[in-house]
């Protein structure tokens, strides 16, 4: 974790604690939007990749957390997506939690919150949603979501431990580096793959437990979601010994933005958002690109992503089940990826799980 002196903007007080050496700043989140001019952050600065990067949110902004954990055994289909997030329009601080049970069963909930804190240490943060029962602890090594919502029918842990380095839409956590993965989207994403534990207990009496890889990123935007953007393709997953990210963004100009990235062995291979640094299409039923609202699901995506020294990766995406109510704008998967490096003689074909998700907003 980077140890350097936070600075978000003009919004800044930092407190040096002198024995544990964490350089600590607190921003308080109300669960109300202000009616005021939002100032948003697009340029990174040496840390604070966590922290919060619109201040304060209004009506035409948002600021996003999201964690998600994908079973590593294709045969289970295992999922658990969480949003400590703005879900309505008037009530901003809300923790989301969907699940997908081994059989695929979908199984959601929501707890709204009085507020929220979020704490920004060095890259990273804790967060706490006042009296919904979800909040998120990190250290250097991972991150741990705490939930404590029977009323919302959830209780229980979701640890991350991280395998993989963060990093921004074109490049390392580094300051100075562009925050904007497409039109008006920032993306910060501060653990690219982890090794973790869901150990939830729903409605009461129902035990949801299962070992998996994990994510957690962050999006915001100074304008309204979908402004801006055609349809989208993300995804990330763990494919041998390969962390793989991926985004292939089409805006509303026809212009497509990327971003791609690997790491292997702790270390970054490829972190990029050259235009051939990745490619996605969808294969299979309703592979129309661009996909419209009324274009089906696809049954899966290729996708080329460029390793860097280690050659290119030719994946293909096999959806097994949607881990969200399926909706025309949004959705979201869990399924197979095998995939294979270009050039590379007598390489076995590699496989893993992967979760992907697809916005499509006009027709
Ligand atoms: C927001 O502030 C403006 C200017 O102060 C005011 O005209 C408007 O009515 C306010 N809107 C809301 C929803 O409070
Ligand atoms: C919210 O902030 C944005 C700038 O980020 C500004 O353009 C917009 O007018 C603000 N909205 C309100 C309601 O103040
Ligand atoms: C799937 O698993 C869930 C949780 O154990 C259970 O409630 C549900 O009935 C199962 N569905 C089917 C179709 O077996
Ligand atoms: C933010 O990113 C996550 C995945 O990284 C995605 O699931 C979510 O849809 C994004 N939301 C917005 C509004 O950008
Ligand atoms: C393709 O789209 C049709 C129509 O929306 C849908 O019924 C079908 O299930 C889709 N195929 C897949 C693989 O999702
Ligand atoms: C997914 O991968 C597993 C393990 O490789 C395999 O057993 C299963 O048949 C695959 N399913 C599909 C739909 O490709």
């Amino acid at each position: 974790m980077s140890r350097r002196i936070i600075i978000l903007g003009i919004l800044y007080q930092a407190f040096f604690a002198f024995a544990s050496r964490r350089v600590e700043q607190s921003f308080y989140i109300p669960s109300t939007l202000q009616n005021r001019t939002s100032y948003t952050v697009f340029e990174s600065l040496a840390s604070g990749l966590d922290g919060p990067k619109v201040q304060p949110i209004n009506a035409t902004t948002f600021d996003w957390w999201y964690f998600d954990v994908v079973s590593t055994n294709p045969p289970d289909l295992s999922t658990a997506v969480c949003i400590p997030t703005p879900d309505s329009v008037t009530d901003i601080t809300v923790a989301v939690l969907w699940i997908s049970f081994p059989n695929g069963t979908l199984w959601s909930t929501a707890s709204h919150a009085d507020g929220a804190t979020v704490k920004v240490n060095g890259d990273y943060t804790d967060g706490t949603w006042d009296n919904s029962g979800f909040s998120w602890t990190s250290k250097e090594s991972g991150y741990l979501i705490e939930i404590d919502a029977p009323d919302a029918g959830v209780t229980g842990t979701i640890s991350f431990r991280t395998v993989a380095p963060p990093h921004y839409p074109c490049g390392p956590a580094e300051a100075g580096q562009n925050l904007e993965l497409g039109p008006h989207i920032g993306w910060a994403n501060a653990i690219s793959d982890a090794d973790s534990t869901v150990d939830l207990r729903i409605d009461g009496d129902t035990p949801f437990a299962f070992r998996g890889t994990g994510y957690h990123d962050k999006n915001w935007s100074d304008v309204v979601f979908g402004t801006h953007i055609t349809s989208w393709y993300w995804g990330r997953g763990r494919l041998g010994p390969y962390s793989l990210v991926w985004w292939d963004v089409l805006g509303r100009t026809g212009v497509e933005t990327f971003s791609a990235y690997a790491a292997k062995d702790q270390k970054i291979l490829a972190a990029s958002c050259a235009p051939e640094s990745i490619k996605a299409r969808p294969i299979g039923q309703n592979s129309t690109y661009p996909p419209v609202l009324s274009t089906g699901n696809p049954s899966g995506y290729h996708v080329e992503l460029d390793l860097g020294v280690d050659g290119k990766l030719e994946l293909d995406l096999t959806v097994l089940a949607p881990t969200i109510a399926l909706n025309p704008e949004y959705a979201r998967f869990v399924g197979n990826m095998s995939g294979s490096i270009t050039g590379e003689r007598n390489t076995e074909r590699l496989i893993g799980m992967a979760l992907f998700e697809q916005f499509k907003l006009t027709e």
